[in-house]
């Protein structure tokens, strides 16, 4: 991460970020502000000076935890006084368009007046793409987290349990082992409802001969883990285990073409023939896999809608998955990170069929 070079290459005096009406993760990204703090309604501005935060007294303590100069304001007056006086001659001001509401984005032009204001959102999307030491070992216990969570999901599954209980147990065991939330609301699909990928949790009652796909991961220090497993409560029918190995077949496919250099459009291209070339053609209604950091989605990463050349530094999903409306779904998903000869899977736990 160097915001200084964002500068220069963008030609601006300086980045404003507002974490205002919407949450914007560049401001977490920006200000390293990673452990403790909501900064609802803070500024984070980068200027070849370094950087500034302007916060309430809420949040004080956790800022000044950072390497950034703090600023405090007690009042809304106060903090468009503040922004003013740090934006100072600042002309050329880089804003993300991507989490600044239409509202926030006026406020901010009654308070600096006439200035240019771009949008360099794709510029900062780019940078945020590959992961630094830092968020590496952030992703990294994030995945530990699910992980070990994923292999004790076998032991939670009890007959006649709801979705919504194997799904709070799931989010129990994370937070339990560290992680500050879960990093997106937990997927627990049982039979049919493991047909559509992103259905939640529901009533439905576990009975045997069931599909379980359960679809989670865990928040830590902001960073983020997404991984899936699906199992079968009772034996497997032939069908079933049809579908499962075609699914592991196809993300082993995918995990090792994953390497820098290569195109994620490729990766799916071909994890998608290989679906097409069995009984389940055209059952994977999505793309295999994107890309993890302090967004879930962060960003593009293997979609044969969109060229994307992985990098060393990256972090991806491959998440392949076979789906049946009325009968059931398969996805398998682990987290990769992307290196200069290849690839290592941040996400472990069995991947055979688990009977339970
Ligand atoms: N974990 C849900 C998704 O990747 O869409
Ligand atoms: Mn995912």
């Amino acid at each position: 991460m160097n915001p200084q070079k964002l500068l220069d290459e963008e030609n601006i005096d300086a980045l404003l970020i507002y974490n205002g009406s919407a949450e914007d993760l560049n401001f977490f990204y920006f200000t390293r502000l990673l452990q403790g703090g909501i900064f609802e309604g803070s500024y984070a501005i980068v200027l070849r000076d370094g950087i500034k935060v302007i916060t309430s007294l809420l949040e004080e303590e956790s800022a000044r935890k950072g390497k950034n100069e703090v600023l405090i304001y007690k009042s809304g007056e106060e903090r468009d006084k503040l922004l003013k006086k740090i934006i100072g001659e600042a002309k050329r001001i880089g804003l993300n368009f991507s989490a600044l509401t239409v509202k926030d984005f006026d406020k901010i032009k009654k308070i600096l007046g006439e200035r240019e204001f771009l949008d360099i959102s794709d510029k900062i999307m780019d940078m945020r793409k590959v992961k630094d030491e830092e968020e590496r070992k952030l992703i990294r216990e994030a995945c530990k987290i699910a992980s070990e969570v994923a292999i004790d999901i076998p032991e939670f599954l009890k007959e006649g349990m709801r979705e919504y209980e194997l799904a709070a147990r799931v989010v129990y065991e994370m937070l339990k082992r560290g992680a500050e939330s879960e990093a997106f609301t937990t997927i627990a699909a049982f039979g049919e409802n493991a047909a559509e990928p992103h259905y939640t949790a529901g009533e439905r009652k576990l009975k045997h001969g069931d599909f379980v796909l359960v679809d989670f991961g865990a928040r830590y220090h902001h960073y983020n883990s997404d991984m899936t497993r699906t199992f079968v409560f009772g034996q497997a029918t032939e069908e079933q285990r049809e579908m499962y190995n075609v699914v592991s077949e196809a993300q082993r496919i995918g995990i090792e073409m994953v390497k820098d250099g290569v195109n994620g459009k490729d990766v799916d291209v071909h994890v998608k023939n290989y679906i097409d070339s069995t009984k389940f053609k055209g059952r994977m209604i999505h793309s295999t896999g994107h890309g993890l950091g302090l967004a879930v989605h962060d960003h593009v990463g293997l979609s044969s809608q969109i060229d994307m050349i992985l990098r060393s530094g990256m972090v991806v999903t491959v998440e392949p998955g076979v789906y049946i409306p009325n009968f059931g779904g398969v996805r398998i998903e682990d987290d990769v990170l992307v290196k200069k000869d290849g690839r290592e899977v941040l996400t472990f736990a069995p991947k055979d069929l688990i009977e339970v």
